[in-house]
């Protein structure tokens, strides 16, 4: 584990971002001490490896194959990981392992934070977007119809182990919605990774360990900074806020997570500019970076700003009824802003719903 990146934040915890490293687990886990029975929450896409890697960690362990998508993110599917994990006879000592994308990661470390009180979660994260973004950071649960993640906790893992491999069979759309989320680290954070996602083969540089490594290493420097999101975490929220709400308008699953935050961060971006933060250098960039990687860049249509407006103020970054903004100043460089004024807003939605 000599090159991992490493979590400051819960037990504390590596992250490692290799090729081909799935099967080590079972030797990860017994340099971390863990020595309890191992329950694997696998994407019903990675049936095969789940079924060797059920056998690698041993006769006591268990497995339950879970479709993936954001549909599963429900009470029916954090209940029928409960249901097997009682069946099962789990104990405090053992460990669910989530083997999937973020929703698997989300549901299956909901799961693990809370049954018996909570037992230890190794994430192993199978989509760009879970290992740049949802795999570190301990953040787990579910939607309710009413907000997305709205029902959660705090679980940081106790390892998290991304194989880069097992991407190449990922969807391209997929693939692209993950690059969303290491663009806007490079907007929020590192101008340098900005800078080489811009000139990288989309359909290749997820082969790069190194890249997806240096993405993973913004989420784990912020984490590090704030784990419970007071401050600095709330940058991760960079086109989050209108991404969120068109998720829930459009109904969960018809944009992709990193689609939503695509066009979140344009109208985010706009916002930015309007307030007088960042130059329209900085727009032309990350559209030009977001249509590189075959993002979605505006709103679509059928949705109204009333509607958006809504649903953004019943979002979690809301605090005394006002919305907590995650901009960018340049790129690589952002901060949270308060009080912007809801006409600033309403003017730029409008904007960008009539360019849409
Ligand atoms: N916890 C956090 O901090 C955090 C951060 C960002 C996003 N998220 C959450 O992550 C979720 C989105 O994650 P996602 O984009 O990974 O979605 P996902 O888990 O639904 O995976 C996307 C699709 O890819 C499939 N899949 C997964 N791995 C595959 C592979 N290797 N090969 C082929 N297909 C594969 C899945 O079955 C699914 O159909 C959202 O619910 C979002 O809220 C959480």
């Amino acid at each position: 584990m000599n090159d991992a990146l490493q979590v400051t934040a819960g037990f504390g915890y590596p992250v490692i971002v290799a090729a081909d490293c799935w099967q080590q687990l079972p030797i990860y886990l017994t340099q971390l001490g863990l020595s309890g029975r191992v329950h694997i929450v696998a994407d019903q896409h990675l049936q095969s490896v789940a079924t060797q890697l059920r056998i690698a960690c041993g006769d006591a362990s268990t497995l339950l194959i879970l479709p993936g998508g954001e549909t599963s993110k429900d009470s029916a599917t954090l209940m029928t990981i409960y249901d097997h994990l009682l069946s099962q006879r789990v104990e405090r000592s053992d460990i669910v392992v989530a083997l999937g994308g973020g929703v698997i990661g989300d549901v299956a470390g909901f799961a693990a934070a809370t049954i018996v009180r909570g037992i230890a979660c190794v994430q192993m994260p199978t989509t760009l977007l879970a290992m740049v973004d949802s795999a570190v950071g301990g953040k787990t649960g579910i939607n309710h119809p009413l907000g997305k993640n709205m029902i959660g906790a705090f679980h940081q893992p106790r390892l998290v182990l991304a194989d880069v491999n097992l991407l190449k069979t990922l969807p391209a759309r997929e693939l692209a919605a993950g690059w969303a989320e290491a663009i806007k680290h490079g907007v929020i954070r590192d101008a340098q990774l900005f800078a080489d996602l811009a000139q990288a083969d989309p359909q290749q540089a997820f082969f790069d360990a190194t890249l997806v490594r240096r993405a993973v290493a913004v989420k784990v420097d912020v984490v590090n900074i704030d784990e419970r999101e007071q401050a600095e975490r709330m940058l991760l929220n960079y086109g989050h806020t209108v991404g969120h709400a068109l998720e829930q308008l459009l109904g969960y699953g018809v944009l992709l997570h990193g689609e939503a935050v695509a066009i979140g961060m344009q109208v985010e971006a706009r916002l930015a500019h309007t307030l007088g933060l960042c130059d329209d250098h900085l727009i032309q960039r990350q559209t030009a970076i977001l249509q590189h990687y075959q993002l979605p860049t505006t709103i679509s249509q059928g949705i109204t700003v009333p509607q958006l407006l809504e649903v953004m103020h019943r979002d979690k970054k809301v605090q005394a009824g006002q919305l907590r903004w995650a901009l960018p100043r340049t790129i690589g460089q952002a901060e949270i802003v308060r009080n912007v004024p809801i006409a600033t807003v309403q003017s730029v939605l409008s904007t960008l719903i009539a360019e849409g």
